[in-house]
C-alpha cells in the first residue's frame, strides 16, 4: 500500500494536519481505538488564544512563567502570533464557540493574567473534535481507519519510509512519503489520571527504540482539581480549571482556603499535595463552587454539573472533593518549528510532540492551541516539499516489532521522572 502521508492518531493534532494538507494528497489516518477514544475530545476548558497585538507580551510572559522559565521562547512567539489565525479557522469551519452578544466569550484559567480562553462551555474538545472529524471524514483524499495500531516504522539511516500497521486480522506494510505521529500522551500508564486509557505512548515507545530524539520527559503535570474516587482506577473526572476561572475556590478539610486557586497548574497541585498529607486519612481538598447558582452552574458547565450529580454532588450546593492526577506530559518527541523530529521524512504534533512551548509546566488551554499551530505548521512544510519525495519499498528488516514490550518506554520514564511525583501519587 502506497501513500502520500500516512497519520497515526485522529486528535485534534492529527485531524487538523490532515485538513490542512493539500487536496490532491492522499492521507492515510489511522487510530488504534475508535475516533472518539482521544484526550483531544474530553478538553473541557478551552484554547487560549492571543487577544490581539497588545496582548502578545502579557501572554508570553504568562506562558513562560507557568512553564519556569524552561520553555523554547521561539516556540513561544510562533505559538502566541500564529493563534487567532488558527481560532477563526476553527470558526470558520463551523466550532461553535460561545459568545456573548455576538463576541466571543473568554474564560480564564490558572496563570493567565486575562480573560483570553475561548471554550464551548465545558466540551470545547468534543465540539472541535466533532467538526473536524466531520469534514475530515468527507474528504476524498483521506482515508480513515479505527482499530488499527501502528507497531513499528519502516525506516532505513534515519530516514522514515512508512510503518508496519496492525489491526484485528493482519499486520501490513504501508509506504508513505511522510509519516506523522500524532499518538498522544502517556496518561494510560498511570494509576490516576485525566486521559484517555489506551494512550500508552506508543509514539514515544517506537521513537525511542529507533533512537529518534525524546526531549523533556522529566516535566510531567498533574491537574489539581480531579475528583476523588478512590475506588476509580486509572481514568477519572477532570473539574475543569475554567470553574476555578469563573469564581471556584479549593478549601482543605476544615473549608479554610489555603491556596489562591489561579495560580499555575504545578504551584496549586503542589499545595494541595502539602495540604492532603496533613489528613492522611482523608486524602483529599475540596473544590467549592457554592458561591455560584445552580442556574449558572448548568448553563456554563452542564457536562461537569450532571457528571457530579450522577456521582452525588450537587456543585451548587455540595463541596466537592478533588486530589490532583496525573493529567499533561510536557515532553516528548523533540521537533523543530516545523514539526519535524530528527529522523528524516518524521513528523510529531499534539501531546506526543516536545515543541518547548510548554517547558516545565504547561499554561492552561495551551495545548490544544499548540495542536492546532504546529499541526499546520507540519501541513505547510509537507505541502512545500511532497512533490520532490519518491516511495521506496524498503524491506522491513527486524525479527520483533517496537510495539511489541513497553518495558523501554517505563524504564526510561522512571529513570528521567522525579520520584517523587510517581510516589506521592501512586500514579505508575
Ligand atoms: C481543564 O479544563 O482544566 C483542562 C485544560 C487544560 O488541560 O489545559
Amino acid at each position: 500500500m502506497n501513500y502520500d502521508v500516512l497519520i497515526v492518531g485522529t486528535g485534534i493534532a492529527g485531524l487538523y494536519t490532515a485538513l490542512n494538507l493539500r487536496d490532491d494528497i492522499r492521507i492515510l489516518m489511522i487510530t488504534k481505538n475508535s475516533f472518539r477514544d482521544c484526550n483531544s475530545y474530553l478538553a473541557q476548558g478551552g484554547i487560549s488564544t492571543s487577544l490581539g497585538l497588545f496582548d502578545e507580551e502579557n501572554y508570553f510572559n504568562d506562558t513562560v512563567k507557568a512553564g519556569n522559565y524552561h520553555n523554547d521562547t521561539k516556540a513561544v512567539k510562533l505559538l502566541i502570533k500564529n493563534s487567532i489565525e488558527n481560532i477563526n479557522t476553527l470558526i470558520k469551519l463551523g466550532v461553535p464557540f460561545d459568545k456573548t452578544k455576538e463576541k466571543l466569550n473568554y474564560t480564564r484559567e490558572g496563570g493567565h493574567s486575562e480573560f483570553r480562553i475561548v471554550h464551548v462551555k465545558d466540551e470545547t474538545g468534543k465540539s472541535v473534535t466533532e467538526t473536524l472529524l466531520n469534514i475530515v471524514s468527507k474528504k476524498r483524499n483521506i482515508t480513515m481507519l479505527e482499530n488499527t495500531a501502528l507497531i513499528d516504522l519502516i525506516c532505513k539511516d534515519n530516514t522514515c519510509y512508512g510503518g508496519i500497521l496492525r489491526d484485528s486480522h493482519r499486520t501490513y506494510k504501508v509506504n508513505s512519503k511522510f509519516t506523522i505521529l500524532a499518538t498522544g500522551g502517556i496518561g494510560g500508564i498511570f494509576n490516576s489520571t485525566t486521559n484517555v486509557e489506551y494512550l500508552t505512548g506508543d509514539g514515544l515507545n517506537i521513537s525511542l527504540k529507533h533512537n529518534i530524539e525524546i526531549k523533556d520527559m522529566e516535566y510531567l503535570q498533574l491537574h489539581p482539581t480531579v475528583l476523588y474516587e478512590p475506588d476509580v482506577k486509572g481514568k477519572k473526572l477532570l473539574l475543569s480549571e475554567s470553574l476555578r476561572g469563573e469564581g471556584g475556590i479549593i478549601v482543605n478539610q476544615n473549608k479554610e482556603v489555603f491556596i489562591n486557586p489561579l495560580l499555575p497548574r504545578d504551584i496549586v497541585s503542589t499545595s494541595i499535595l502539602n495540604e492532603i498529607s496533613k489528613t492522611p486519612t482523608n486524602p483529599y481538598v475540596y473544590l467549592d463552587m457554592t458561591k455560584k447558582s445552580k442556574e449558572f452552574l448548568m448553563y456554563r458547565f452542564p457536562f461537569l454539573y450532571n457528571e457530579c450529580l450522577k456521582r452525588g454532588y450537587k456543585m451548587d450546593k455540595d463541596l466537592i472533593p478533588i486530589a490532583p492526577a496525573h493529567h499533561y506530559c510536557m515532553g516528548g518527541i523533540k521537533v523543530d518549528l516545523f514539526s519535524r523530529t530528527s529522523m528524516n521524512n518524521l513528523y510529531a504534533v499534539g501531546e506526543a510532540s516536545c515543541t518547548g512551548v510548554h517547558g516545565s509546566n504547561r499554561l492552561a488551554s495551551n495545548s490544544l492551541l499548540e495542536a492546532l499551530v504546529f499541526a499546520k505548521q507540519a501541513s505547510e512544510n509537507i505541502n512545500s516539499k511532497i512533490n520532490e519525495i519518491h516511495y521506496k519499498d524498503i524491506i522491513f528488516e527486524s525479527e520483533s516489532y517496537a510495539l511489541d514490550s513497553y518495558d523501554e518506554l517505563i524504564s526510561y520514564l522512571k529513570r528521567k521522572v522525579d520520584n517523587k511525583y510517581a510516589k506521592l501519587f501512586n500514579c505508575w
